[in-house]
């Protein structure tokens, strides 16, 4: 299904907005009658019957392009136009990574195990970021980057490029939903090793969450993360070796992670400790252990400038 041939979004926004307009007036129009006005004016009744023909337009054209055993009811609302128009487009995402709440009960269909309020639990997001600046780094779908704007963060910068400028993958899913949320969190196309002051600026808060072991120069990467951090980082990461005593990483040069050739480092809690005190950051916390299985485990990290 192309996303072209989706009957139209803007004139269902279009809708809606008139929809709301029309309530607006007849509400206060009936306020006006009981105080003693004028009935209803000739201009709002003709406006609603407008209205109502554009709705029964719009529900035909999306009723002619789903396929019958979708079909929408007679009776049915703008919310649930608005919910089967949705849930097309959300399929016509070829991968989802998050799991975001779009609203009129669609949730995105992520592979990752993202789901609001437990997975910002996990990472220790801080219940309020008002007045923060924050930085996501390896956003993809941009769960974390969305629930820190709703978090009060006045300033959110959603990074990628790997996902982002996959042909397989691409954009479309962070697109989407920040659409859809009517979101304000910016966007950059940039590999985390190019991260720095003059390209991005400096944030409250950065996350950098199931990066790190993607990073063929896991060190210069953090050097990096370290340039853009105001104040804090949160690291979520796999880690592996959780065997050795000592500061330890395993090295996968093939798949052995998941089968994916893009993971390449797997350091133990105290190598992560390490790693993190040599770019340049202190008063480093584990916060959280999970998913631990054999010598591998994930793990969150809270580091300060
Ligand atoms: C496992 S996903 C994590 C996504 C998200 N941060 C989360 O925790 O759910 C890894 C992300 O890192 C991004 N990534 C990998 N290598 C990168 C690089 N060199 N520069 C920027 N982003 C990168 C990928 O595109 C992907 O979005």
């Amino acid at each position: 299904m192309a996303a072209e041939s989706i009957p139209s979004w803007q004139d269902l926004t279009n809708l809606k907005k008139r929809a709301a307009d029309l309530q607006l007036c007849f509400s206060q129009a009936a306020q006006e009658m009981q105080s003693g006005g004028t009935p209803f004016s000739q201009a709002l009744v003709e406006e609603l019957a407008t209205y109502r023909e554009d709705f029964n337009q719009l529900r035909r054209k999306v009723q002619k392009f789903f396929s019958p055993q979708r079909q929408l009811r007679e009776n049915s609302s703008l919310q649930d136009i608005e919910r089967l128009l949705l849930k097309a487009e959300v399929a016509n995402i070829p991968v989802w990574h998050h799991c975001i709440d779009l609203g009129c009960g669609v949730i995105t269909p992520g592979g990752g195990k993202t789901s609001s309020p437990e997975t910002e639990q996990k990472i220790g997001l801080p219940e309020s970021l008002a007045g923060m600046t924050v930085l996501d780094v390896g956003a993809w779908d941009g769960f974390y980057s969305f629930a820190a704007e709703k978090r009060g963060a006045k300033r959110v910068l959603a990074t990628d490029s790997f996902v982002w400028q996959s042909p397989d993958v691409g954009k479309g899913g962070f697109e989407l939903a920040r659409r859809v949320l009517n979101s304000q969190v910016e966007d950059m196309e940039i590999d985390v090793l190019d991260l720095s002051p003059e390209k991005v600026g400096v944030f409250d808060l950065v996350l950098l969450l199931g990066v790190l072991y993607h990073m063929r120069h896991p060190l210069l990467a953090l050097d990096r993360v370290f340039s853009v951090t105001g104040k804090q980082l949160i690291l979520e990461t796999h880690v592996d070796m959780l065997n050795c005593e000592r500061p330890a990483a395993a090295f996968y040069s093939g798949r052995e992670l998941n089968n994916d050739p893009t993971n390449w480092f797997g350091p133990n809690a105290l190598a992560v400790k390490g790693m993190l005190e040599s770019a340049g950051f202190r008063d480093i916390k584990l916060v959280n252990t999970s998913q631990a299985s054999g010598t591998c485990a994930r793990m969150v990290f809270h580091a300060w400038r």
